[in-house]
């Protein structure tokens, strides 16, 4: 297919799931706004219209919890196909600084939304004055939600300040299952009384070994009722939730997510607290991410909190320190070599040279489950971003070629087989479709 049409059919995508002020992140399985997707989703969108990329935006900050969260889910209001909905989370019945409307769930996802924002000011920089003028009014009508949301994660959820955010569900990590989770679910003990569920997804996604087991939907829902039985206070939480891991890659993003936000504050005269606010968090992650780093394989790792230890299974989080910088020069060579090599990007099996999200190498790749091994487009995307962010022209290209070359066939799947890269999941996935606009317009 010609580049042309590919950036076509993903625009027809975009347009096809466009609910109004909000774009479902893919039309059957997931028909509400999630919110790492609609970052995705707007740096895609800007390609088509600045000004729906920014309605995108305003739609998510719009449901920004008092506390300064930006919640993983808004409801649609007009979709019941989804599980677990609105009720499941009760979070719009009474929570404390949780939006009555739109309803909303009670956890977050990762930091991405300023780096979208720089995407949709950059993208108005080729369109006329209006765009501009539009693109940088946003800056400023977003800067205190942004500023307050990055807060959120470096204090609230970085309580002892050791630079690593901590999260409570899988789900806020947006790799759900990934084996890095394996050791901290494995001591979630599900209570006798969680209330009865069906599953959803299984329905659109029939195929259930592409999708999380019963098992692991039991921890997930589990872990949602002790949230919901403390009132999502941050505090309590904290304290009482089973699941509590330090998370090296939201960590990495949000000390990238607070640069870029940083640099278009300075643009645009914002106050200088805040930017040197902003500046410190960068610091402070980006210590974190390089402190994690296994002095043996050189991969980033995440920690379980309730246990202390270092979680080392062998995923696309190791290369955090890649996103956000931070090693010593050496290291990071090291690094990058293994990112390109046989355990990684140059598996001799791949059907694409973009990361998997388990490498193949590891014990616990699963080509077809989820977060388990295949390759995301949408990852692929973001270290193709960061790697021209930090002047790796050339790295950054091969990545997009490569991105290209696994979604080539125009279904916009939501994750893909690395090792003959058939499309998974569900198909016509919004941020797909997006990251394709991004790499080909
Ligand atoms: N990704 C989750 C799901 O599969 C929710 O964030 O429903």
């Amino acid at each position: 297919m010609t580049s042309q049409l590919l950036a076509a059919r993903a625009a027809y995508v975009l347009r096809g799931n466009d609910l109004g002020t909000m774009t479902s992140a893919a039309p059957r399985l997931y028909p509400h706004m999630w919110s790492w997707d609609a970052a995705f989703v707007a740096v895609g969108l800007a390609r088509l219209s600045v000004p729906r990329a920014i309605l995108e935006l305003d739609t998510l900050l719009g449901a920004q919890w008092g506390n300064g969260m930006i919640p993983h889910i808004v409801f649609n209001p007009d979709s019941t196909g989804y599980f677990p909905g609105p009720e499941r989370w009760g979070c719009h019945l009474g929570v404390p600084g949780a939006p009555p409307y739109p309803a909303t769930s009670g956890i977050c996802q990762p930091p991405v939304h300023a780096i979208a924002m720089q995407r949709v000011v950059e993208a108005s920089r080729r369109q006329g004055r209006s765009d501009r003028q539009a693109a940088g009014e946003f800056v400023d009508r977003a800067w205190r939600p942004l500023v307050a949301w990055h807060r959120w994660l470096a204090t609230a959820r970085d309580p002892q300040g050791r630079g690593r955010v901590v999260l409570h569900h899988g789900w806020e990590s947006g790799m759900d299952n990934s084996p890095r989770w394996d050791g901290p679910y494995s001591r979630v003990v599900v209570g006798a009384d969680l209330p009865p569920y069906q599953r959803r997804d299984t329905l659109v996604v029939t195929d259930a070994s592409m999708r999380p087991s019963d098992r692991e939907y039991d921890r997930y829902l589990w872990l949602i009722e002790e949230m919901r039985r403390v009132g999502y206070d941050d505090a309590l939480v904290h304290e009482r939730v089973s699941f509590a891991v330090e998370d090296v890659l939201v960590s990495a993003l949000l000390a990238v997510a607070c640069d870029v936000l940083a640099d278009l504050g300075e643009e645009r005269g914002q106050p200088a607290a805040d930017v040197a606010e902003l500046r410190a968090w960068a610091r402070r992650c980006r210590a974190g991410v390089v402190e994690s780093v296994d002095p043996v394989t050189g991969l980033a790792r995440d920690r379980d909190v309730r246990t202390g230890e270092w979680l080392s299974t062998e995923t696309v989080a190791g290369f955090a320190p890649l996103l956000c910088g931070g090693l010593p020069r050496a290291r990071e060579s090291a690094l990058l070599e293994a990112f390109e090599g046989e355990r990684w990007c140059g598996h001799p099996q791949l059907a694409a040279a973009v990361p998997p999200s388990t490498s193949p190498a590891s014990g616990a790749f699963r080509p077809r489950e989820y977060w388990r091994g295949p390759q995301w487009p949408v990852i692929a995307w973001l270290f193709h971003w960061s790697f021209a962010r930090r002047g790796w022209a050339e790295r950054a290209a091969v990545l997009r070629e490569e991105g290209l070359r696994l979604v080539g066939a125009g279904d916009f799947a939501e994750y893909y087989d690395p090792l003959n890269g058939e499309p998974l999941g569900s198909m016509q996935q919004s941020w797909t479709a997006a990251a394709v606009l991004d790499w080909l317009c």
